[in-house]
């Protein structure tokens, strides 16, 4: 295996935080930053010390790029993803991993098909308390779980709308799909990572505040195959901007998380019993201490693919764990347009 992952770096925006990542992380490599736009393109390239590549298929066609990372708007994102593989190289993508589950279909079988590493760039997956919470979660410590229920109460301003590259891609149905598909997903993926495999939804959604096609507050109604149920909500309408909380409550306890901090972790300890046998319950506070998280976690995507193209290691969110949120926001938004609840396969 290479002791060196070479990395090509495509849509400035965000895509601009992991190119400065790739030039600072051992055992990566920056080989060439890709975007149509001429001041993210050149300007990162003069100051990374790399070259800017406008064509992305230009970039492909390298020989000295192992792995590309993607980072256009959310609808390309599996267009781009595909053809990286269908080059030969390693690949990842920006979150949402698509609007789709069809495109992230295709995209997986690829990579299955070449052997080759595909990812999907959640932060959250990166942050060490969040896999103490699934530990906690999964060793018992709330006891049967009975509700997960997720707020995202942002606010963006119709400018924000107006923003990015291609022009108003964000507030287009076939770029960026809404509330739940670009901002909720974040939250959708650790609800589904802590809470397991979903059975069923139903959603309802709505264009309130912003001039825009897609939706800018959803609600999903979730059953949990094992046995819980979910509500998420989430918006670009509240204001002030209340930022996101998940809430977790089992028979023996709460966890409460706030944009990325554990707020609260309440429950009974030792052979209590479990909520409905007590006569007067009393919470006491649990540790997330006893929940270890990986020793070797690595600290974002550039690490994380970096490890596992020279290492064979697994990645924190490959392609079918990614396609799981998409096929959760997905399944809201047919429940929305249809008027029924959907099931999820
Ligand atoms: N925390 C996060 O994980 C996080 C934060 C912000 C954005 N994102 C995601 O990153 C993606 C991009 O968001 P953004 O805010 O950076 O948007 P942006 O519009 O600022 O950046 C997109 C970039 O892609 C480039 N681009 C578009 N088409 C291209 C093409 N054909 N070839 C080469 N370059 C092309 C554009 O010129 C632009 O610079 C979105 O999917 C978004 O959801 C993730």
């Amino acid at each position: 295996m290479a002791d060196e992952v070479r990395f090509g770096i495509v849509g400035l925006g965000m895509g601009r935080d992991r190119a400065n990542k790739a030039v600072k992380t051992p055992g990566a490599r920056l080989v060439a930053v890709c975007d149509i736009l001429e001041e993210r393109g050149a300007k990162a390239a003069s100051e990374l010390g790399v070259e800017w590549i406008a064509e992305y298929d230009a970039m492909l066609a390298r020989e000295d790029i192992d792995c590309v990372g993607v980072f256009t708007p959310s609808g390309m994102h599996c267009d781009f993803t595909l053809r990286a593989l269908q080059a030969g190289k390693h690949a990842f993508t920006t979150k949402p991993m698509d609007l789709t589950v069809t495109k992230c279909d295709a995209t997986i079988a690829e990579a299955d098909a070449r052997g080759l590493v595909l990812a999907v760039d959640f932060e959250s997956r990166y942050n060490p308390n969040n896999h103490r919470i699934q530990a906690a979660i999964e060793g018992g410590a709330l006891g049967r779980v009975i509700l997960g229920d997720l707020r995202m109460k942002w606010f963006r301003s119709q400018a924000y709308y107006a923003t990015g590259w291609p022009e108003g891609w964000r507030s287009r149905l076939a770029t960026e799909r809404g509330s739940m598909a670009n901002q909720g997903v974040h939250y959708i993926d650790l609800l589904q990572w802590w809470l397991g495999p979903i059975r069923a939804v139903s959603g309802a959604f709505g264009t309130y505040a912003h001039k825009i096609e897609s939706e800018d507050l959803a609600v999903g109604i979730v059953d949990f195959e094992r046995g819980a149920t979910g509500v998420i909500v989430t918006t670009t309408t509240a204001f002030p901007d209340q930022g996101t909380r998940l809430e977790i409550g089992g028979d023996r306890g709460t966890i409460a998380w706030q944009n990325q901090d554990l707020v609260l972790f309440k429950g009974v300890q030792g052979d209590a019993g479990s909520a409905g046998e007590w006569e007067s319950p009393e919470a006491v506070d649990l540790s997330l201490d006893d929940y270890p998280a990986p020793e070797d976690l690595p600290p974002h995507i550039i690490a994380d693919m970096t490890r596992a193209i020279t290492q064979g290691a697994p990645v924190q969110c490959d392609g079918r764990e990614g396609r799981k949120s998409v096929a959760l926001f997905q399944a809201v938004y047919t429940s929305c347009d249809q008027g029924r609840p959907v099931e999820l396969p």
